[in-house]
């Protein structure tokens, strides 16, 4: 067995992207439960201690056992990981005056091997509420921000590492270069690089084993995901593969008549199954973001057994992903069953959505992967660029992007406004782009104006408004069913968002979820009109594997125009531009 890394789970949202950063340094990592005791990880050179949502001076909280942190084997932990380490060693934690969520500045003192060539002034990404208020005996700050004194830690003398920020997501800009200093300099370990050519003849050997002489089906959206899992189901299977295409009424403008003539152009000739009637009966009053995907879920499922049924098949192959199954919490420590702790964030369709009882075999063979690396995989493949370049479409397509019930009103306004943002900032290449409709009414806040005119400074006359609808969001490993926070403000009667910095609306974004519990996005007023009608909320974000999400930094000179393109648009009284990091908001409304 080659040496390797352990990930401890404790059912953070990014221990999926932990182990995956060793594994591109092509290390071994092995995802455990954190009940494992050092004799349960042989042949093991470092150990990281995940996040979790819980707080370690809680009853009932997991630990770690102390076998792993006296063993002389170096560790690292992470956000909740940190704090167990300062807690087993004698310091405090306790909730902080104000939670960080998203991006944050940090100082960090020079002289450590895990920072080398990344000291000073940082940005990092934060999801946290607790934080460790004095230091154990022997253990000396190496980090800190305004709000938390004890941002990274180290034991003086042993290999022992806390790190209260993500070093593991991309928004953390230098974190990898921490994680690979863990590796190389304290495990002394020897880097490598992931290679998605191997990678794809081990998975199409999987999938021809596993299926055998049986018959599968794949249903592909046309999203990323789905085209390249079945491309590669395609290529291990042939003939013995069935390509479907569900239309359930969600998609956009012409979507399913572009996704199925480009895919006849790569070979993968689909068959449609034309569902929108049913999908929009059956989504009838479903006003609740998880009960949507749920139903959407089972909706799928019943069209897929349909299908299966008529062509006796008896394997459903599905391109599920890495975030899928974090943010549904369905663990990784304890296989697919899900682990008995972490944070559901939403459950996404696919997972969470599915009926527990399973009539048919499900296959996942790039569960494992993340986006960008779904990419490699797909160019690898040969699948072109025009399909392997869209942005991600959710699979419960525009019903997660409407506030409360799907109504055709609703779906047609979403529709229509989603045409006018993807023509209007595709030139921008954002990661991913969209519009998400909200109820239009709210009430004034004054904390939130408060807390703008203390950020942005005086001369502005500032309004505040908290929403009534129901926005997921994430805050320290758990999903946030949040409020959202519009913001207009103007100098002389003029909207003014365009002459501030753009590390001024994050600071702003950063305050406002920090310090008013209940708000977990922050949106930038661009027009309104006298109108009635929903609030269109446009939402751009840079990501490289959607678990974490910066705004994109758009000119508001080209946001006004499309906010007063929007409308103009029936159905649309307002429109706003979202500047919320992720965490604490997602990338999609639910
Ligand atoms: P969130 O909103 O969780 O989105 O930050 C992360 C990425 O996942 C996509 N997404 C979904 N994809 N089924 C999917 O197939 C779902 O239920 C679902 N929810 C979110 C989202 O578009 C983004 O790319």
């Amino acid at each position: 067995m080659a040496e390797s890394i352990a990930v401890l789970d404790y059912g953070g949202q990014y221990v999926q992207n932990i182990a995956r950063a060793f594994r591109e340094m092509a290390i071994p990592a092995h995802i455990l439960s954190p009940g494992c005791s050092l004799s349960d990880l042989p042949k093991v050179r470092g150990i990281v201690l995940s996040g979790g949502p819980y707080s370690v001076y809680r009853a009932g909280s997991p630990s770690v056992d102390g076998s792993i942190l006296d063993s002389g084997v170096p560790v690292l932990g992470l956000c909740y990981g940190h704090q167990l380490i300062a807690e087993f060693f004698g310091g405090v934690v306790h909730g902080g005056k104000v939670g960080e969520y998203g991006f944050a500045e940090i100082r960090i003192e020079a002289g450590n091997p895990l920072f080398d060539g990344v000291d000073g002034p940082q940005i990092v990404w934060m999801s946290h509420g607790d934080q460790v208020a004095e230091l154990p005996d022997g253990f000396i700050s190496l980090a800190w921000t305004p709000g938390c004194p004890n941002a990274a830690i180290c034991h003086r003398q042993r290999p022992i590492y806390g790190l209260q920020f993500h070093p593991e997501v991309s928004h953390t800009p230098n974190g990898w270069t921490m994680l690979r200093n863990f590796a190389r300099e304290i495990c002394g370990l020897q880097i490598g690089s992931w290679d998605p050519e191997s990678y794809l003849d081990e998975r199409v050997e999987w999938i021809r084993e596993t299926v055998g002489d049986r018959k599968a089906l794949v249903a592909v959206s046309g999203g990323v995901d789905s085209t390249v899992v079945a491309t590669l189901a395609r290529r291990a299977l042939g003939d013995q593969l069935l390509t479907v295409h569900v239309d359930h009424g969600l998609m956009r403008e012409d979507e399913s008549s572009w996704v199925l003539s480009k895919l006849a152009e790569i070979g993968l000739e689909t068959e449609l199954c034309e569902e929108s009637d049913l999908f929009l009966e059956e989504l009838r009053g479903v006003g609740e973001g998880d009960a949507k995907r749920k139903k959407i879920g089972e909706l799928f499922i019943e069209t897929f057994q349909d299908v299966a049924d008529a062509n006796d098949i008896d394997i459903l192959i599905q391109g599920t992903i890495a975030p899928d199954s974090i943010e549904s919490s369905r663990g990784m420590a304890s296989g697919r069953d899900g682990s008995d702790h972490g944070g559901m964030i939403k459950l996404h369709h696919n997972v969470g959505g599915l009926p527990d009882e399973m009539w048919i075999e499900v296959l996942e063979p790039i569960k494992d992967l993340f986006k960008y690396q779904v990419r490699m995989l797909g160019r690898a493949l040969g699948v072109p660029a025009d399909l392997l370049e869209r942005q991600p479409f959710p699979g419960p397509g525009l019903a997660v992007r409407i506030s409360g019930p799907v109504t055709p009103t609703r779906l047609e306004v979403v529709r229509g406004a989603t045409v006018l943002v993807e023509e209007g900032l595709r030139e921008y290449d954002p990661d991913q782009f969209l519009v998400y409709a909200i109820d239009d009414g709210g009430t004034e806040h004054p904390v939130a104006e408060s807390l703008t005119e203390r950020i942005l400074g005086g001369g502005i006359d500032v309004e505040a408004r908290i929403h009534d609808d129901i926005a997921v969001g994430v805050k320290g490993d758990e999903r946030q069913l949040g409020r959202i926070i519009s913001l207009s403000v103007s100098r002389g009667g003029e909207a003014c968002w365009d002459s501030y910095g753009w590390l001024d609306l994050l600071r702003l974004q950063s305050a406002i979820t920090g310090e008013i519990p209940d708000a977990c996005r922050v949106v930038a007023t661009l027009a309104a009109s006298d109108s009635d009608g929903s609030g269109a909320v446009v939402r751009a974000v840079e990501t490289r594997d959607f678990m974490t999400a910066m705004p994109c930094r758009l000119p508001f000179t080209r946001l006004y125009i499309l906010g007063e393109q929007l409308t103009s648009l029936p159905g649309i009284s307002s429109a706003y531009y979202e500047i919320t990091t992720k965490p604490s908001a997602t990338i999609e409304l639910e």
